[in-house]
C-alpha cells in the first residue's frame, strides 16, 4: 500500500508544532526506517499512519483513498512495538490467533493461517508454549506473526529490535528483512541506530526536529547526504567535520563559484588514503599521530592542517606514524553552509540534477 502525506503537520497542544509540512510518499511494497534521534518525530508519524493520532493540518493517503479522518481499525494496519505487548499468558498459537478471533474468522481458517504465520515467523517449535516462557527474540516474531495475522495493509514496527542485545538485534533485523520480502508488505521500521537501517531498508526517511531531512535510497543516504546533520547521522564512524580554513587552498578549485558559501567541510574516515587515486583527488600533508586496531577494524588518527581526524581505511603497507601525504578523492569531499546545507562540487553539480 502506497502512503501520501499532503502538507501535514502536526501539533499535541494546538500551540507547539511537533511535525512541519511533511510532504512525501512511501512506496508500496517496500522496507522503509524511519530513522532520527529520540524526539525526532517518529513514533509520532507512525501513529500518524496508523490512524491513532490525526494531523493538525494536511491529508493522509492511502493509495488514492483519503484516510485522513479514518479510524485506525478502518485503516487495518500491524503495528510491533518495542514492548511486545503480547498476552503472556496464552500460548504461541493463542497469541498469533487472537485477533482473527476478533475478526470472527472461522475456527478451521485461523488455525491454518495461523500455524502458516508460525512457520513463516520459525516459532514452530514453541507453538504450544505459554508466551512468558519465551525469549525477547521468540516474543518480537510472535508479535510480528500476530500483526500480519490480519493481513494488514501496512506493518509498522516502532523500534521493535530495540529491547534485544546486539546478535539477536542483527539477527532479528535480518529476519525482518526476510519476512518482508516473502510477504511483500509494504513495512514501516522506526529505528534510532543509523546501522540498523542501513542493513533493514530499501529506503531511508531522516526525521529530526518534526523535519524530514532526506527521503532516499539507503545507499544514496550515505553517498550523497543532502545535509551536515544527514552526513553525520548516518555513517560509522561519525563524519569527520573541519572548518574550511582545513583545506582552504583546495576548496575552491574543487567548488567553485559555490567555495564562499562553505563555512565547513566533511569527509568520511574511509576517504583517505595514502596514495594517489586514479579519480579527481587533492593531495595533503598529513600527520599519523596513531594507529590502533580493533577486530577487523582500523583506526588511525591524524592530523590535517592541524585538525584532529579519523580514518580507517589507509594503506597498511604504507602505515607508518608522523608526517606524510594523504589524499582524498574531491567527490568525497562534502561542502556545507553556515546552516549545515550541502553545496555541492562543481563537478558533481551535474550528477546531482541527472
Ligand atoms: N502524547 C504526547 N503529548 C505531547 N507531546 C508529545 C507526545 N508524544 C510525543 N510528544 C513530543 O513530540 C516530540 C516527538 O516525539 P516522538 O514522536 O515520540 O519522537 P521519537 O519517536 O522520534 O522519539 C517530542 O518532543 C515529544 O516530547
Ligand atoms: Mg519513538
Amino acid at each position: 500500500m502506497e502512503v501520501s502525506f499532503k502538507h501535514v503537520t502536526l501539533s499535541y497542544d494546538q500551540k507547539n508544532e511537533i511535525l512541519h509540512d511533511m510532504d512525501f510518499v512511501i512506496p508500496s511494497g517496500k522496507l522503509i526506517a524511519l530513522l532520527g534521534p529520540s524526539g525526532g518525530g517518529k513514533s509520532t508519524t507512525l501513529n500518524l499512519i496508523s490512524g491513532l493520532l490525526q494531523p493538525s493540518q494536511g491529508e493522509i493517503f492511502f493509495g488514492s483513498e483519503n484516510v485522513t479522518k479514518q479510524d485506525a481499525l478502518k485503516r487495518g494496519v500491524g503495528m510491533v512495538f518495542q514492548n511486545y505487548a503480547l498476552y503472556p499468558h496464552l500460548t504461541v498459537l493463542d497469541n498469533i490467533i487472537f485477533p482473527m478471533k476478533m475478526a470472527k474468522i472461522p475456527k478451521k481458517i485461523r488455525q491454518e493461517k495461523a500455524l502458516a504465520l508460525a512457520k513463516l515467523v520459525r516459532v514452530m517449535p514453541q507453538i504450544n508454549q505459554k508466551l512468558a516462557a519465551l525469549s525477547g527474540g521468540q516474543q518480537q516474531r510472535v508479535a510480528i506473526a500476530r500483526a500480519l495475522a490480519k493481513e494488514p495493509t501496512l506493518l509498522l514496527l516502532d523500534e521493535p529490535l530495540s529491547n534485544l542485545d546486539a546478535r539477536l538485534r542483527v539477527e532479528m533485523r535480518e529476519e525482518i528483512r526476510r519476512i518482508q520480502i516473502a510477504t511483500g508488505v509494504t513495512t514501516i521500521f522506526v529505528t534510532h541506530d543509523q546501522n540498523e537501517a542501513l542493513h533493514v531498508a530499501d529506503q531511508i526517511m531522516v526525521l529530526n526536529e518534526g523535519i524530514v531531512q532526506q527521503f532516499g535510497a539507503t545507499q544514496t543516504l550515505y553517498t550523497n547526504p543532502i545535509n551536515q546533520f544527514v552526513a553525520e547521522f548516518i555513517g560509522e564512524p561519525r563524519l569527520n567535520v573541519i572548518p574550511v580554513q582545513a583545506l582552504r587552498t583546495a576548496v575552491g578549485g574543487i567548488f567553485g563559484t559555490g567555495a564562499a558559501q562553505i563555512e565547513r567541510l566533511g569527509i568520511r574516515a574511509e576517504a583517505f588514503s595514502l596514495k594517489p587515486m586514479a579519480q579527481p583527488h587533492i593531495q595533503i600533508p598529513i600527520e599519523i599521530n596513531q594507529i590502533q586496531y580493533f577486530g577487523q577494524e582500523q583506526r588511525i588518527d591524524l592530523q590535517l592542517n592541524g585538525y584532529q581526524v579519523i580514518a580507517n581505511q589507509m594503506e597498511s603497507e604504507h602505515q607508518k606514524l608522523g608526517k606524510t601525504m594523504g589524499y582524498v578523492p574531491i567527490d568525497q569531499i562534502y561542502g556545507f553552509d553556515a546552516k549545515g546545507r550541502r553545496i555541492y562540487a562543481e563537478q558533481s553539480r551535474e550528477v546531482q540534477h541527472a
